[in-house]
């Protein structure tokens, strides 16, 4: 039999999924189940490093983050969809690969001296903080996993994580395959005021928006600035629309936007309204899927539970082989 290769990526709950991340990470998700192994989870320990002092919005954006993935397309007969805090043996391969992780090498990792100087107001100087990419090692390899969708944000988290993997296996045995970074499709998702769509700069569409705040989202959009009257010819290159007919209007309408736009055929306010009515259609069966598991609190625990259990499963299958191949009892 030919077994499918084994992807696995991890959410921080950090609050309700937006179009950002939707094309940025979770479309691609939802995608790779056609074709590997899918394991998914919510890091709420990672969010853990950076939140410690205030956990109050955890416990909300942990279940956003099941009910948007789900939302979106992530299958749970496919793919196993799981807590990261309810797999305890995440914890304890992140204890033993931090035995043979060199200080250094974390501290010398791009995004930890960089957030340390983004979130200032957070005291960062802590054992589990430096340890974050020990535990995103424990989380990838806990599944043997063969690929880790990245973006470029993560791509020296996935480097230490195969850096530790040589090590573990040049000292025990080969016990892990070395995850390979799966790039994936990336297209650029403007923020409402242009710059890139981010809960920091709080300038997201939801995923689950309503077709209400899509359209008060989209008729806020900075289109080209140049265009001062109706009648002036714009240039979709520099409009914020845009990027957004090309993920949600087809080939033909794109094409049509852009000359209409150039020669003054349309107006921005019909661009929008043409936007709305598509972003609105390709919206709302998730919409609908993200409103029943509102309407179902129960059903939601039920699915982390069902899928942490599986993942338990398969986690103590792999620490049966590193307490083995480390010669532990
Ligand atoms: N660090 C990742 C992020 O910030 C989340 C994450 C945790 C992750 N563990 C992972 C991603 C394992 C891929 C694989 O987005
Ligand atoms: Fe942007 Fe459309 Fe206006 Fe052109 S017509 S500037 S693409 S909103």
């Amino acid at each position: 039999m030919n077994r499918k290769k084994i992807v696995l990526s991890g959410l921080r709950p950090t609050g309700r999924v937006h179009l950002g991340n939707y094309w940025g990470a979770i479309k691609n998700w939802v995608d790779l189940q056609e074709t590997y192994d899918c394991r998914y989870f919510i890091a709420d320990i990672h969010a853990l490093t950076t939140s410690y002092s205030d956990t109050s919005a955890i416990r909300t954006a942990t279940l956003d983050g099941v009910k948007d993935l789900v939302a979106a397309g992530i299958d749970t007969e496919k793919s196993v969809l799981f807590l990261q805090s309810r797999v305890p043996q995440h914890a304890e391969l992140a204890l033993f690969l931090g035995m043979i992780t060199p200080l250094g090498w974390l501290e010398r990792v791009p995004t930890y001296k960089e957030q340390i100087d983004q979130l200032k107001e957070k005291d960062l100087f802590t054992y589990g903080f430096l340890g974050y990419p020990v535990l995103q090692t424990a989380d990838i390899v806990m599944y043997m996993a063969n690929f880790v969708p990245v973006g470029k944000d993560q791509e020296s988290h996935l480097e230490i994580a195969r850096e530790i993997v040589r090590r573990f296996n040049g000292m025990y045995g080969e016990v892990f395959p070395e995850p390979q970074p799966l790039f994936t499709p990336s297209p650029k998702v403007p923020g409402l005021d242009g710059r890139k769509m981010s809960k920091s700069y709080d300038n997201t569409i939801a995923l689950s928006a309503s077709a209400e705040e899509v359209r008060s989202g989209v008729m806020s959009m900075v289109t080209d600035t140049n265009r001062v009257r109706r009648s002036d010819p714009g240039n979709p290159q520099v409009c914020n629309l845009f990027p957004f007919h090309q993920l949600y209007s087809s080939a033909e309408e794109v094409a049509v936007v852009d000359s209409e736009c150039r020669t003054a055929a349309r107006g921005c306010v019909d661009c929008k309204k043409h936007l709305i009515r598509n972003m609105n259609a390709a919206l709302e069966p998730i919409r609908e899927r993200r409103a029943a598991l509102d309407a179902d609190p129960k059903r939601v625990v039920e699915i982390l539970e069902e899928g942490s259990a599986r993942a338990r499963a398969l986690a103590s299958e792999t620490m049966a082989k590193v307490t083995d191949a480390m010669k532990l009892l």
